[in-house]
Protein backbone atom coordinates (compact mmCIF):
# COMPACT_ATOMS: atom_id res chain seq x y z
CA UNK A 1 0.00 0.00 0.00
CA UNK A 2 1.28 3.34 -0.66
CA UNK A 3 1.18 5.15 2.58
CA UNK A 4 4.00 7.84 2.48
CA UNK A 5 3.56 9.85 5.29
CA UNK A 6 6.54 11.31 5.72
CA UNK A 7 7.38 11.62 1.69
CA UNK A 8 4.64 14.01 1.90
CA UNK A 9 5.36 16.42 4.06
CA UNK A 10 8.98 16.28 5.05
CA UNK A 11 10.73 14.76 7.84
CA UNK A 12 11.62 17.89 9.40
CA UNK A 13 7.90 18.49 10.12
CA UNK A 14 6.90 14.95 11.24
CA UNK A 15 4.13 15.18 13.46
CA UNK A 16 5.74 12.70 16.07
CA UNK A 17 6.98 13.02 18.76
CA UNK A 18 3.87 14.00 20.89
CA UNK A 19 3.94 15.65 24.26
CA UNK A 20 1.42 16.17 27.02
CA UNK A 21 1.51 18.40 28.95
CA UNK A 22 -0.23 18.75 32.75
CA UNK A 23 -3.67 18.50 30.37
CA UNK A 24 -7.04 19.32 32.13
CA UNK A 25 -10.53 18.98 30.83
CA UNK A 26 -13.66 20.22 32.74
CA UNK A 27 -17.07 19.60 31.15
CA UNK A 28 -19.57 21.24 33.44
CA UNK A 29 -18.42 21.22 37.40
CA UNK A 30 -17.03 17.57 37.01
CA UNK A 31 -13.00 17.58 35.99
CA UNK A 32 -12.59 14.61 33.16
CA UNK A 33 -9.24 14.80 32.95
CA UNK A 34 -6.88 16.03 35.69
CA UNK A 35 -3.47 16.65 35.14
CA UNK A 36 -2.20 14.19 32.33
CA UNK A 37 1.32 13.88 31.05
CA UNK A 38 3.14 11.50 28.85
CA UNK A 39 5.16 11.17 26.09
CA UNK A 40 4.88 9.05 23.05
CA UNK A 41 7.83 8.31 20.43
CA UNK A 42 7.71 8.28 16.42
CA UNK A 43 6.68 4.61 15.80
CA UNK A 44 4.76 1.73 17.50
CA UNK A 45 1.46 1.13 19.10
CA UNK A 46 0.48 2.58 22.72
CA UNK A 47 -2.66 1.04 24.22
CA UNK A 48 -5.15 3.44 25.94
CA UNK A 49 -6.31 1.09 28.65
CA UNK A 50 -8.42 1.68 31.93
CA UNK A 51 -11.47 1.60 33.58
CA UNK A 52 -15.24 2.75 32.10
CA UNK A 53 -15.40 6.40 32.38
CA UNK A 54 -11.42 7.12 32.88
CA UNK A 55 -11.25 9.61 30.34
CA UNK A 56 -9.93 7.57 27.65
CA UNK A 57 -12.43 8.48 24.72
CA UNK A 58 -12.06 12.38 25.66
CA UNK A 59 -7.99 12.03 25.61
CA UNK A 60 -8.39 10.75 22.49
CA UNK A 61 -10.60 13.39 20.97
CA UNK A 62 -7.99 16.13 22.57
CA UNK A 63 -5.71 14.77 20.99
CA UNK A 64 -7.83 14.66 17.38
CA UNK A 65 -8.25 18.15 18.18
CA UNK A 66 -11.86 17.62 18.06
CA UNK A 67 -12.08 19.52 21.46
CA UNK A 68 -9.86 22.12 23.57
CA UNK A 69 -8.34 21.38 26.93
CA UNK A 70 -9.09 23.94 29.57
CA UNK A 71 -5.46 23.84 30.50
CA UNK A 72 -2.00 22.37 29.70
CA UNK A 73 -0.20 21.47 26.43
CA UNK A 74 -0.75 18.95 23.05
CA UNK A 75 2.89 19.43 21.27
CA UNK A 76 2.97 17.45 18.01
CA UNK A 77 6.90 17.83 16.43
CA UNK A 78 7.56 21.18 14.85
CA UNK A 79 4.47 20.84 12.88
CA UNK A 80 1.74 23.69 13.35
CA UNK A 81 -1.71 22.61 15.49
CA UNK A 82 -3.88 23.69 12.76
CA UNK A 83 -2.30 20.94 10.50
CA UNK A 84 -1.68 18.48 12.67
CA UNK A 85 -5.98 17.05 12.55
CA UNK A 86 -5.39 16.33 8.41
CA UNK A 87 -2.54 14.16 9.31
CA UNK A 88 -4.38 12.03 11.93
CA UNK A 89 -7.42 9.31 11.13
CA UNK A 90 -9.99 8.45 14.18
CA UNK A 91 -11.87 5.25 13.64
CA UNK A 92 -14.45 4.78 16.73
CA UNK A 93 -16.13 1.71 17.91
CA UNK A 94 -19.04 2.46 15.81
CA UNK A 95 -18.12 2.84 11.95
CA UNK A 96 -18.70 6.16 10.45
CA UNK A 97 -19.92 5.29 6.98
CA UNK A 98 -22.05 6.70 4.26
CA UNK A 99 -25.06 5.54 2.90
CA UNK A 100 -23.46 4.69 -0.60
CA UNK A 101 -21.28 1.81 -1.43
CA UNK A 102 -18.68 0.13 -0.05
CA UNK A 103 -16.54 1.25 -2.71
CA UNK A 104 -17.99 4.64 -3.09
CA UNK A 105 -17.13 4.90 0.94
CA UNK A 106 -13.31 4.88 -0.07
CA UNK A 107 -13.65 6.87 -3.32
CA UNK A 108 -14.99 9.89 -1.26
CA UNK A 109 -12.19 10.11 1.09
CA UNK A 110 -9.71 10.07 -1.50
CA UNK A 111 -11.35 12.38 -3.84
CA UNK A 112 -11.59 14.73 -0.44
CA UNK A 113 -8.29 14.12 0.27
CA UNK A 114 -7.02 14.83 -3.57
CA UNK A 115 -5.29 10.96 -3.70
CA UNK A 116 -5.54 8.93 -6.35
CA UNK A 117 -8.78 7.37 -7.01
CA UNK A 118 -7.53 4.11 -8.44
CA UNK A 119 -6.01 3.66 -4.92
CA UNK A 120 -9.67 2.19 -4.37
CA UNK A 121 -8.84 -1.39 -5.39
CA UNK A 122 -5.78 -2.03 -3.17
CA UNK A 123 -7.43 -0.79 0.06
CA UNK A 124 -10.25 -2.55 -0.70
CA UNK A 125 -8.41 -5.60 -1.02
CA UNK A 126 -5.93 -4.50 2.26
CA UNK A 127 -9.10 -4.93 4.04
CA UNK A 128 -10.76 -8.25 2.48
CA UNK A 129 -14.17 -6.53 1.07
CA UNK A 130 -12.96 -5.99 -2.37
CA UNK A 131 -15.49 -8.68 -3.15
CA UNK A 132 -18.24 -5.97 -1.58
CA UNK A 133 -17.33 -3.08 -3.43
CA UNK A 134 -20.56 -2.37 -4.63
CA UNK A 135 -23.04 -3.54 -2.11
CA UNK A 136 -24.23 -1.06 -0.23
CA UNK A 137 -22.22 -0.24 3.06
CA UNK A 138 -25.24 -0.87 5.28
CA UNK A 139 -25.93 -4.12 4.22
CA UNK A 140 -22.23 -4.79 5.71
CA UNK A 141 -21.69 -7.17 8.93
CA UNK A 142 -19.98 -5.02 12.23
CA UNK A 143 -17.03 -6.65 11.21
CA UNK A 144 -16.77 -5.47 7.48
CA UNK A 145 -18.53 -2.41 8.35
CA UNK A 146 -15.66 -1.63 10.75
CA UNK A 147 -12.95 -2.90 8.42
CA UNK A 148 -14.51 0.15 5.50
CA UNK A 149 -13.93 2.53 8.22
CA UNK A 150 -10.53 1.19 8.80
CA UNK A 151 -9.62 1.77 4.92
CA UNK A 152 -11.47 4.72 4.89
CA UNK A 153 -8.93 5.90 7.78
CA UNK A 154 -6.03 4.29 5.76
CA UNK A 155 -6.90 5.90 2.98
CA UNK A 156 -5.83 9.19 4.08
CA UNK A 157 -1.90 8.23 4.74
CA UNK A 158 -2.05 9.27 8.11
CA UNK A 159 0.85 9.70 10.37
CA UNK A 160 -1.53 8.86 13.67
CA UNK A 161 -4.24 6.23 13.91
CA UNK A 162 -6.20 6.36 17.11
CA UNK A 163 -8.89 3.59 17.12
CA UNK A 164 -11.39 4.14 20.05
CA UNK A 165 -12.13 0.26 20.85
CA UNK A 166 -12.83 -0.44 17.37
CA UNK A 167 -13.41 -3.98 18.23
CA UNK A 168 -15.33 -3.64 21.26
CA UNK A 169 -18.50 -5.16 19.71
CA UNK A 170 -17.17 -8.14 16.98
CA UNK A 171 -16.94 -11.69 17.24
CA UNK A 172 -13.43 -12.81 17.77
CA UNK A 173 -12.71 -13.64 13.87
CA UNK A 174 -12.97 -10.16 13.23
CA UNK A 175 -11.22 -8.68 16.25
CA UNK A 176 -8.40 -10.84 14.94
CA UNK A 177 -9.30 -9.54 11.57
CA UNK A 178 -9.17 -5.50 12.82
CA UNK A 179 -5.84 -5.87 14.84
CA UNK A 180 -3.85 -7.74 11.38
CA UNK A 181 -4.93 -4.49 9.86
CA UNK A 182 -3.66 -2.22 12.53
CA UNK A 183 -0.59 -4.13 12.83
CA UNK A 184 0.06 -3.97 8.88
CA UNK A 185 -0.09 -0.46 9.31
CA UNK A 186 2.19 0.11 12.79
CA UNK A 187 5.00 -2.30 10.73
CA UNK A 188 4.16 0.59 8.05
CA UNK A 189 5.08 3.57 10.00
CA UNK A 190 1.73 4.71 11.06
CA UNK A 191 1.97 5.61 14.69
CA UNK A 192 -1.24 3.57 16.59
CA UNK A 193 -2.81 5.11 19.74
CA UNK A 194 -5.33 2.54 20.64
CA UNK A 195 -7.84 2.66 23.24
CA UNK A 196 -9.12 -1.09 24.27
CA UNK A 197 -10.80 -2.93 27.30
CA UNK A 198 -9.64 -5.70 26.37
CA UNK A 199 -6.44 -6.96 28.25
CA UNK A 200 -5.72 -9.57 25.49
CA UNK A 201 -5.91 -7.65 22.37
CA UNK A 202 -3.38 -4.97 24.23
CA UNK A 203 -0.87 -7.61 24.75
CA UNK A 204 -1.51 -8.71 21.20
CA UNK A 205 -0.68 -5.03 20.20
CA UNK A 206 1.21 -2.68 22.58
CA UNK A 207 4.76 -1.67 22.25
CA UNK A 208 3.80 0.47 25.64
CA UNK A 209 0.43 1.16 27.86
CA UNK A 210 -1.06 4.31 29.19
CA UNK A 211 -3.02 3.35 32.35
CA UNK A 212 -5.95 6.03 32.95
CA UNK A 213 -7.41 5.98 36.09
CA UNK A 214 -9.99 8.62 36.94
CA UNK A 215 -8.68 11.37 34.54
CA UNK A 216 -5.38 10.64 35.42
CA UNK A 217 -2.48 8.82 33.97
CA UNK A 218 -1.60 5.54 36.72
CA UNK A 219 1.09 4.50 34.59
CA UNK A 220 2.79 5.06 31.24
CA UNK A 221 5.07 1.58 30.98
CA UNK A 222 6.72 -0.34 28.22
CA UNK A 223 4.28 -3.77 27.34
CA UNK A 224 7.51 -5.63 28.66
CA UNK A 225 6.90 -4.13 31.89
CA UNK A 226 3.33 -3.63 31.81
CA UNK A 227 1.83 -7.07 31.59
CA UNK A 228 4.00 -9.08 34.22
CA UNK A 229 4.37 -6.28 37.04
CA UNK A 230 2.09 -2.92 36.26
CA UNK A 231 3.75 -0.27 38.71
CA UNK A 232 0.55 1.02 39.84
CA UNK A 233 -2.45 -0.38 42.08
CA UNK A 234 -4.76 0.55 39.23
CA UNK A 235 -3.07 -1.00 36.72
CA UNK A 236 -3.07 -3.82 39.03
CA UNK A 237 -6.46 -4.58 40.05
CA UNK A 238 -7.81 -3.78 36.55
CA UNK A 239 -5.91 -6.34 35.06
CA UNK A 240 -6.30 -9.26 38.09
CA UNK A 241 -10.47 -8.57 36.86
CA UNK A 242 -11.13 -6.48 39.95
CA UNK A 243 -11.67 -3.27 38.27
CA UNK A 244 -13.46 -4.32 35.21
CA UNK A 245 -16.26 -2.35 34.73
N1 LIG B 1 -20.32 15.72 27.35
C1 LIG B 1 -20.03 15.34 28.60
N2 LIG B 1 -20.40 16.09 29.65
C2 LIG B 1 -20.10 15.73 30.92
N3 LIG B 1 -19.40 14.61 31.23
C3 LIG B 1 -19.02 13.82 30.22
C4 LIG B 1 -19.30 14.12 28.84
N4 LIG B 1 -18.77 13.17 28.08
C5 LIG B 1 -18.19 12.29 28.91
N5 LIG B 1 -18.34 12.67 30.18
C6 LIG B 1 -17.82 11.98 31.38
O1 LIG B 1 -16.40 12.03 31.29
C7 LIG B 1 -15.85 10.85 31.84
C8 LIG B 1 -14.88 10.24 30.85
O2 LIG B 1 -15.58 9.85 29.68
P1 LIG B 1 -14.90 8.99 28.53
O3 LIG B 1 -13.70 9.68 28.06
O4 LIG B 1 -15.96 8.70 27.54
O5 LIG B 1 -14.50 7.66 29.35
P2 LIG B 1 -13.94 6.27 28.81
O6 LIG B 1 -13.78 6.38 27.32
O7 LIG B 1 -12.65 6.06 29.54
O8 LIG B 1 -14.95 5.24 29.21
C9 LIG B 1 -17.02 9.95 32.19
O9 LIG B 1 -17.26 10.05 33.56
C10 LIG B 1 -18.17 10.52 31.40
O10 LIG B 1 -19.39 10.31 32.05
MG1 LIG C 1 -14.67 5.38 25.77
Amino acid sequence: MTYAPLADCGEETAILPLAVRDLVLRLGEATILDGINFDLGPTGCTMIMGPNGAGKSLLLKLLHGLIAPNSGRISWGKVRPTRVTSRQALVFQKPVLLRRSVAANIEFVLRARGKDVARRDFLLDHVGLAHKAAQPARLLSGGEAQRLALARALATDPEVLFLDEPTASLDPASVLAIEAIVSDARARGVRIIFVTHDPGQARRLADDVVFLERGRVAEHSSAAEFFPEPQSDAARNYLSGKLLV
